[in-house]
């Protein structure tokens, strides 16, 4: 049986964020490298388990171990990359400009943009390690909020991920002390990419349909 491929680690140019230091990215990326690390080498081990094209009754467990981590390591690596491709080196405006396609999707599924932040911002004080992500559902091009339990719980199955904010402590920690999370989230919102958030949502169809 073939492997199913295996991922190599992006590179991201995000120097000079606005309150997320260098120091912070480094650290970052270098966890983010062993999300993709550990994505391969389960992906390896389980293809060998499944080679002699069984699952025997004895391996199940081990089996079993390796596929539940997968998830976690799986969606540890992709969720990372969409974080870092929302945010802008240099830094970004704030706020997105009020004629965008995102200000607009806000407007038809939450009322207005500063409800659908307060919702945003919300989730990511949730106590807890995780992330909040606003998803598009392709098939009514609505947005919503969600929180994420560490990597993989609470995604929602076929939504597209239009914002990702990572809410782990490691995400803001050398910067600002533990109970400093809403510090963070503000810098947050000073960096975020929001032509990438716009591509995200133009890539889509239901969002055009939901113009109409
Ligand atoms: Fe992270």
């Amino acid at each position: 049986m073939s492997s199913f491929g295996s991922y190599k680690a992006r590179q991201f140019n995000l120097s000079g964020l606005k309150g997320i230091s260098d120091q912070t990215l480094e650290m970052h990326f270098k966890l983010y490298e062993g999300y993709v690390k550990e994505t391969n080498n389960l992906t390896g081990r389980i293809t060998e388990f499944i080679s002699d094209r069984k699952v025997d009754q004895e391996e199940m467990p081990a089996y079993s171990e390796l596929t539940r981590r997968l998830g976690f390591e799986y969606n540890g690596m992709i969720l990372h990359e969409y974080y870092f491709d929302n945010l802008k080196s240099g830094g970004g405006i704030g706020d997105p400009e009020k004629t965008s396609q995102f200000v607009k999707a806000t407007e038809t599924s939450f009322g207005n943009y500063d409800i659908w932040k307060a919702d945003f911002v919300g989730i990511g004080k949730m106590r807890g390690v995780g992330w909040a992500i606003c998803y598009q559902n392709p098939a009514n091009g609505r947005i919503s909020n969600h929180w994420i339990t560490l990597h993989e719980t609470g995604n929602v199955a076929g939504f597209i991920p239009i914002l990702v904010m990572d809410v782990w402590e490691h995400a803001y920690l050398l910067d600002y002390k533990p109970a400093e999370r809403p510090k963070y989230i503000e810098a947050f919102f000073s960096n975020i990419a929001w032509g990438t958030v716009e591509e995200r949502l133009e890539r889509n169809i239901g969002v055009r349909s939901a113009r109409v």
